[in-house]
């Protein structure tokens, strides 16, 4: 396991990008990378919470930390982000996304456009953006957060749930493109986990199986380069299973449904 932990920054690094990075999954994704001696590039929209995260890194581990307080869902900032970057990034955790919870019939557009843009069109845009130096490179690893929502439909967090899809399948057909080129990717794709987020949409009460944070981390970050997906957790695995390759699909989303149906 240390040796595993002393050769990432060699397999990745020098830099990690952390998009989503100010609590929750993307911070415990930021301690466990300086743990492995990354420099980090932390990415949300709060600023002081990334400044004391920040602040908290850099006095416990010996690395270089640079932080960026903007919205994931505004493109022009992401452009921004990327051209003014210089730093050597080897790896890319995309973390943020945006869950609004509620019948498609109530969702407003707005919130369907934050969807598409924070779920799918960022992700996009930054590993096209990234993979071109970790080609020139030779190495890199991407790992993006999914979702079990996205294994079947999910009423109440349809859209949501199918951007989830979306970045499952994309990582899955990029780990079978990039991995000649030495550029391994990851989705985990999550079931729940305890994180301010989802705390308060699920009235602070644990569903099944549901992990801390530094579990879902540390089994991703495990399994990136063994496989294009991952599910921390026995539980979730065994769901995910039972779900996708047991019941039919019509009820594999009723059951999504009694689950999905108390979330407010
Ligand atoms: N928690 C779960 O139960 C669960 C289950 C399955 C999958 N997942 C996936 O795991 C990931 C993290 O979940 P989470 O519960 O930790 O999410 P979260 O609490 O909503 O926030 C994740 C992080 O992303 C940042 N973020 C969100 N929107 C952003 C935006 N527009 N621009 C910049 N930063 C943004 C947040 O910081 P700021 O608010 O400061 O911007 C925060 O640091 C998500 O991709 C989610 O789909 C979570």
């Amino acid at each position: 396991m240390k040796s595993k932990i002393s050769n990432f920054k060699d397999k990745y690094g020098p830099w990690a990008l952390i998009a989503g990075a100010s609590e929750g999954i993307g911070a415990a994704f930021s301690e466990a990378l300086a743990q492995r001696g990354l420099n980090l590039i932390l990415v949300a929209r709060r600023g002081n919470l990334l400044s004391e995260l920040a602040l908290g890194l850099r006095s416990r581990h010996e690395i270089e930390v640079v932080e960026h307080a903007l919205d994931l869902g505004d493109m022009s900032s992401v452009h921004d982000l990327v051209s003014s970057t210089n730093q050597d990034i080897g790896l890319l955790v995309y973390n943020a996304a945006y869950s609004p919870i509620g019948y498609f019939k109530d969702v407003p557009y707005a919130d369907l456009e934050n969807i598409i843009s924070v779920n799918i069109q960022t992700p996009l845009f930054l590993i096209k953006a990234l993979t071109e130096s970790m080609i020139e490179r030779g190495k890199g690893g991407i790992i993006l957060m999914s979702s079990l929502s996205g294994i079947q439909g999910s009423p109440k967090i349809a859209t949501y749930a199918a951007s989830k899809s979306f970045n499952t399948v994309l990582a899955e057909g990029l780990w079978h493109e990039l991995k000649d080129l030495n550029i391994e990717v990851l989705a985990c794709v999550a079931g729940a986990v305890r994180t301010p987020g989802y705390m308060t949409s699920a009235n602070e009460k644990d569903a099944p199986g549901t992990l801390d944070p530094h579990e879902v981390v540390e089994q991703t970050l495990g399994a990136l380069g063994s496989s294009p997906t991952v599910t921390p957790g026995s539980f979730n695995r065994f769901a995910k299973f039972i779900m996708s390759r047991l019941l039919p699909r019509k009820r594999a989303i009723r059951i999504m449904h009694d689950n999905t149906k108390d979330l407010q």
